[in-house]
């Protein structure tokens, strides 16, 4: 199956988005759709999966030219999307997620249950994934839910699938396993739109790419011949620095130490402190514990056993509320979910839960908020029209941003930034690189959980592994290698050689 979009225009109010765009994909190629946050990939994918409408501008499968109405339409034709926020419903079950909208029948004519469970736990094994088709959805981390997607537009048996960030919260043994999948369906001559800011996956995966910057398309090729560098610089249109980051470091007093914590059912006696003017690393793979292990710590998930002390002084954190009254921020792990609500309008999304943080004797000085986020969204250049606009108008990206500058404005003393980077472009990965590494200097102690190894070893003085709920190991200086990362996180010990002849010569 061939695609071809001609002359794509599309515009929202004034913001002329996509101006004039040709892109086409066919059975078999793998094609990296690339931009800065913000440069129309969503928008032009909406079009092609029926979403939306292009202003102007034709779809032509097969030779044949196509007028899409609604998604079905797309679905009808053989496109599948994952969509960049998650779609499925939360009060089902997996297996009937998997079927929305093309649900499998009896000869009676009711739901054929027994079947959709069956073929979904025929995909899950095909998949290599360890998920039981009667879970709920609920019940599943964002990591499994986009694992779920994924699951779905397989199963729809499609001959073009559009993965919009389908990998921005799997870690990296689960990125493995999609991949594995892509190339599966590449053989049987599918042809895939995988949007990504992560630019080793485009080189590792895909054949061909393209590059939208301010609504053109402005580059293409073949991926075997350009670099992750050049892609970088197509996307933003300057040089992105690739160099480490390197920075004075100002250790001060002990702002969070915890001693024994324990949850029932995700982290097991957990030791660890950090200082103000420190940023320390938390990674390791899924079901590590360490976003759990932080929610915890911000009062989000009960109180646990074991001890934990701020500047000092043990306390006891019973709810998110005084968290933050205790100066603690904390960037949630999944803005689709987490973070952002849908009904609000961008400035509600950038006060809401900080609110406190601008009121006096219960009034909210918004000029003040106002102003402070004003800083923030151009530290961040964050890509937006009014304060007043629904969040639903940014970009993904952009959202991210809007809830980072949430955060920031908080004016914490212990900042934990979960996923920080999620879905933000190159250029924006650094803005925020620099922003953590200011608030460091600024005396704030900064927690980043990542399961990015080289964005743990770019921004943190040194870095604790977990694995399956406890500590593995801690890393730092030349120790922080992204070897050393993944022996612990898949539970191994420390290398170190030094030790392992100082042990021999003895035992001699
Ligand atoms: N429903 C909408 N209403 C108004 N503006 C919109 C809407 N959807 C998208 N936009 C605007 O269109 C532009 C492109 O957005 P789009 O979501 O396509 O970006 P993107 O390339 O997918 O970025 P990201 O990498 O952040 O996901 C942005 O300026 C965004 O604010
Ligand atoms: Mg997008």
């Amino acid at each position: 199956m061939k695609v071809e979009m001609n002359d794509i225009r599309k515009a929202f109010g004034h913001n002329e988005v996509l101006k004039n765009v040709s892109f086409s994909i066919k059975g078999g190629e793998i094609c990296a759709l690339l931009g800065e946050n913000g440069a129309g990939k969503s928008t032009l994918m909406n079009i092609l999966g029926g979403v939306i409408k292009q202003d102007a501008g034709s779809i032509v499968i097969d030779e044949e030219a196509i007028n899409f109405q609604t998604p079905a339409d797309s679905q009808e034709k053989g496109i599948a999307f994952i969509h960049q926020e998650l779609n499925l419903i939360n009060d089902l079950p997996i297996y009937e997620n998997m079927f929305l909208g093309r649900e499998l029948k009896t000869k009676k004519g009711t739901l054929d249950l027994e079947k959709m469970k069956q073929e979904t736990e025929a995909m899950f094994r095909k998949m290599n994934i360890d998920l039981k088709p009667t879970t709920m959805v609920h019940d599943l981390d964002a990591s499994y839910k986009q694992i779920v997607e994924i699951g779905k537009a397989m199963m729809a048996n499609a001959s073009i699938i559009i993965m919009d960030e389908p990998t921005t919260s799997l870690t990296d043994q689960e990125i493995e396993r999609v991949f594995t999948m892509m190339r599966t369906l590449k053989e049987h001559q599918v042809g895939i739109i995988f949007i990504s800011h992560k630019l080793n996956e485009v080189m590792e995966i895909c054949d061909r790419f393209v590059v939208l910057r301010d609504g053109n398309l402005v580059a293409d090729g073949h991926v075997a011949e350009t670099t992750t560098a050049e892609l970088a610089r197509f996307m933003v249109g300057y040089d992105v620095r690739t160099e480490p980051l390197k920075r004075e470091k100002k250790i001060g007093e002990e702002v969070l130490r915890v001693e024994g914590l324990t949850s029932q059912t995700f982290f097991n006696n957990v030791d660890f402190s950090i200082r103000a003017g420190e940023v320390v690393g938390f990674t390791g793979l899924l079901g590590d514990g360490r976003s759990e292990l932080f929610q915890t710590i911000f009062g989000a998930e009960g109180i646990p056993k074991g001890k934990i002390f701020l500047n000092g002084e043990q306390v006891t954190i019973r709810s998110t509320t005084q968290a933050i009254e205790e100066g603690i921020a904390y960037l949630p792990r999944n803005r689709k979910e987490n973070a952002i609500i849908k009904d609000m309008n961008i400035m509600e999304n950038a006060a809401i839960v900080t609110w406190p943080t601008f009121a006096k004797r219960g009034i909210i000085h918004t000029e003040k908020h106002i102003e402070v986020f004003e800083g923030h969204r151009q530290a961040l250049r964050i890509k937006m029209g009014d304060l007043t606009d629904s969040i639903n108008s940014l970009s993904g990206g952009n959202q991210q941003k809007v809830v980072l500058a949430k955060w920031l404005a908080a004016n914490p003393k212990l900042l934990i930034l979960d996923n920080p980077t999620q879905g933000v472009d190159v250029g924006a990965k650094e803005d925020i690189y620099d922003i953590i590494l200011q608030l460091a200097d600024e005396d704030i102690a900064v927690v980043v959980l990542s399961s990015e190894a080289h964005e743990i070893i770019r921004v943190c003085d040194r870095a604790l592994v977990m694995y399956h709920g406890v500590i593995q190991g801690e890393l730092s200086g030349q120790n922080m290698t992204e070897h050393q990362i993944m022996t612990l996180a898949t539970g191994g010990r420390l290398i170190e050689e030094e030790e392992g002849e100082r042990h021999e010569h003895i035992e001699c």
